[in-house]
């Protein structure tokens, strides 16, 4: 079996801009016991009840899913602006490479809600932190961010602490 997740992610260099290098996890999906291990360190690392686990647009809705089942919780979904069919609440990022808005169903989570916030990496923490900001004005609240991978030296993990959130990564 499998256990070492880093060697399961392989880099591809100039991904989608020159000078970027990728980490892409497709390979750890593709892996069986990868995948079942990495979603199984995750429910592992998860402190606390969770009434929803908020997963971020695209890979980030794959192991949310997967942790909601075990921990019995709900899926809310984060996604960019302009896919989600009712009423959004929306926040403006900039990332490692280039600019974009996620938006989340305005109802989509009752005051309080204790949220668990997924997503498969984590590197400036411009997507994170802007997850957190619409969590916060919908009510929620998110105590905990998991992710597969963590580029420490963009900052973004730290960052996400500084906003009073307890930060995991499976692989940095
Ligand atoms: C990637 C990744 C995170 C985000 C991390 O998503 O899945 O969501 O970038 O970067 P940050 O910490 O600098 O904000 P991407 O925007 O490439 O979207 P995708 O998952 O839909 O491909
Ligand atoms: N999202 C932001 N930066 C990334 C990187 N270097 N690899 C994969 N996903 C990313």
């Amino acid at each position: 079996m499998n256990d070492d997740l880093a060697s399961l992610i392989r880099t591809i260099p100039d991904f989608p801009k020159p000078g970027i290098q990728f980490r892409d996890i497709t390979t750890l999906l593709l892996d069986p016991d990868g995948l079942a291990t990495a979603v199984r360190r995750m429910v592992d690392a998860t402190r606390g009840p969770v009434d929803l686990v908020a997963g971020i647009e695209a890979r980030g809705f794959l192991f949310a899913a997967a942790l909601a089942v075990p921990l019995r919780a709900g899926v809310l979904l984060i996604r960019k602006d302009g896919k989600l069919p009712g009423a959004t609440i929306a926040e403006e990022y900039a990332l490692e490479y280039g600019e974009d808005r996620i938006a989340m169903h305005a109802d989509a989570c009752a005051p309080g809600a204790r949220v668990l916030l997924i997503d498969d990496l984590i590197a400036t923490g411009g997507t994170a932190r802007a997850a957190v900001r619409l969590l916060r004005r919908a009510g929620a609240e998110v105590g905990q961010a998991q992710f597969l991978v963590d580029l420490p030296d963009l900052g973004g993990a730290d960052a996400l602490r500084s906003d009073g959130i307890q930060v995991d990564a499976l692989v940095s």
